[in-house]
């Protein structure tokens, strides 16, 4: 596909996130490589949705360590468990995070971001191989309907694993 995202001015997050997922499917489509693909899938949710921080951290051993994302600096290893990324990591399940002030032991890698979404990206044998995080600077704007089209996101990144999964 040519190296430009269409999206459909003035839509809703819905038609927004269905406009954009095709895209994505076909943006990784025939790419072997992860660091690219996730690369590309950052770029592409932060183009679109303007969120504050959006990108992968990926386990390595007994920690999610850091890898493509777009926005500021962040913190580059998290230990299982800690977190929420590291929760999402223990439960292998999505956390919705609307103020992140009420997540007990939530890592503020940034003080501008105050809400968070983390979506687990399982692996072929649903390991959990790494997480989507996405955090906002706005209290109001992540719901549900992120999580379950974040889950579509997780769910075509499995399907471009094979058994290489490092990074
Ligand atoms: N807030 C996350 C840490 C990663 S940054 O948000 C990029 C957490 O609590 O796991």
């Amino acid at each position: 596909m040519a190296e430009e995202l269409y999206m459909v001015a003035g839509a809703g997050k819905k038609e927004t996130y269905e406009t954009l997922l095709p895209q994505l499917a076909s943006l990784i489509h025939g790419e072997s490589d992860l660091t690219a693909n996730l690369a590309n899938i950052s770029a592409a949710l932060h183009d679109t949705f303007h969120w504050w921080w959006v990108g992968f951290y990926w386990v390595k051993q007994e920690e999610l360590v850091l890898g493509p994302f777009q926005g500021s600096i962040a913190c580059t290893r998290i230990k299982f468990g800690k977190g929420v990324c590291g929760t999402a990591w223990m439960e292998g399940k999505s956390q919705l995070v609307p103020d992140v002030n009420a997540f007990p032991g939530h890592i503020a890698c940034s003080g501008s971001s105050v809400a968070e979404i983390v979506v687990p990206v399982f692996d072929r044998e649903r390991n959990v191989a790494g997480v989507l995080d996405l955090d906002s600077e706005r209290f109001d704007v992540l719901d549900e309907i992120d999580v379950y089209y974040l889950e579509l996101v997780s769910k075509m990144i499995t399907n471009t694993l094979k058994h290489e999964m490092k990074i």
